[in-house]
């Protein structure tokens, strides 16, 4: 079964086209949006819509050329439906709709962070070879934080999120206290690893104390917030040790939650998906995890075609025909 799915939950348009029978993906594309938004300092909704509304067909477009296929091509098309901006999601839900209507063909909605969650799949399932279940999975990105258990192919439990602010947010906050543009993510993850020396790892910005499976962020905001008006942040040395610093308290709270949750469940694997799952100190200090690949671990369409395939083969969900109410998924 060939699947076109569409993930608009943010600021990437995202298209992919995967085949089941082999589970290989037949293409990818994903555009970004994060250059309009840099004068704005974060993602302002409404813009974020109007551009998905210009690249989405050019997405679509593209991914059919690159895999050298046609919409009539596809059996199914999948679309992300929740959680994310309202707007942004709409424009991809209205679209998918238009073209299973256009064609004739099914189409069924599904959930973004059930998506990051089995996107550890994605590389293994054509070798056959993922990580072996039960997973304790940690879904880390700009808008969650969550902690899950994973038993098998669509079989799982969430444990605990964050109270307030998602680590990547956290990222983007301390980022934008120093000056830096968004997303400041991946620049405080090249800065550091470029730059920071172990000394200037060592401010003591709060480790969270809330309990069991549960993250907390917004303190660490604050501390950066009052540091940062008694720093001189002309002075490079001093930046880079506020951002170094702030990165090690939130991959440190990372870290210590998910090997708390993955210790109670015995020979249960640690896997990290979502942006944040880029962070290279991350992925060195958690070395025993099984990470995707960046473009699998930030926002992409394959993760939702995927995702789709599986509640195809495991009988959970049929393509059904075209009607005005879709599938739900991923009730959490
Ligand atoms: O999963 P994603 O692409 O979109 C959401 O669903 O939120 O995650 C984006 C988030 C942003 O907050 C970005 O700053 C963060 O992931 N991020 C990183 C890195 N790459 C992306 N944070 C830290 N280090 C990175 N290398
Ligand atoms: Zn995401």
């Amino acid at each position: 079964m060939k699947i076109l799915a569409v993930d608009t939950s943010c600021d990437d348009s995202c298209v992919a086209i995967i085949n089941t029978q082999d589970w290989v993906i037949l293409s990818e594309s994903v555009f970004s949006h994060t250059e309009p938004m840099k004068k704005f300092g974060g993602i302002v909704p409404e813009i974020a819509s109007r551009e998905h509304l210009k690249a989405l067909p050019l997405a679509v477009e593209t991914s059919l050329k690159k895999a050298g296929l046609s919409l009539s091509d596809m059996d199914w098309f999948a679309v992300t439906h929740r959680p994310g901006l309202i707007g942004a999601l709409l424009v991809g839900l209205s679209y998918v709709k238009a073209l299973a209507f256009a064609t004739g063909k099914p189409f069924s909605v599904f959930n973004h962070i059930e998506g990051h969650l089995f996107s550890p799949l994605l590389i293994t399932l054509e070798k056959q070879e993922g990580p072996a279940f039960p997973w304790t999975a940690l879904v880390v990105s700009g808008g969650h934080t969550e902690l899950f258990q994973v038993n098998g192919i669509l079989d799982y439990q969430w444990l605990g999120g964050t109270l307030d602010d998602a680590a990547g947010e956290a990222f983007d906050k301390v980022g934008k206290l120093v000056g830096l543009p968004y997303p400041a993510g991946p620049l405080i993850d090249r800065l550091v690893r470029e730059k920071a020396t172990e000394e200037d790892r060592k401010i003591p910005f709060p480790r969270p104390k809330v309990e069991g499976n549960q993250f907390s962020f917004s303190g660490l905001k604050t501390a950066v917030a009052l540091k940062v008006q008694k720093a001189n942040l002309e002075n490079e040395k001093e930046k880079i040790a506020i951002l170094a610093s702030a990165q090690e308290a939130i991959v440190d709270t990372l870290c210590e939650k998910t090997r708390l949750a993955a210790a109670q469940v015995p020979g249960s694997r640690i896997v990290v998906t979502g942006g944040v799952a880029c962070n290279s100190h991350l992925r060195e200090k958690l070395s025993e995890a099984h990470f995707p690949a960046p473009r699998h671990c930030t926002d992409n369409a394959a993760m939702v075609a995927l995702l789709a395939g599986l509640y195809e083969k495991t009988g959970k969900l049929t393509p059904a025909p075209w009607t005005t109410t879709a599938h739900s998924t991923g009730d959490f």
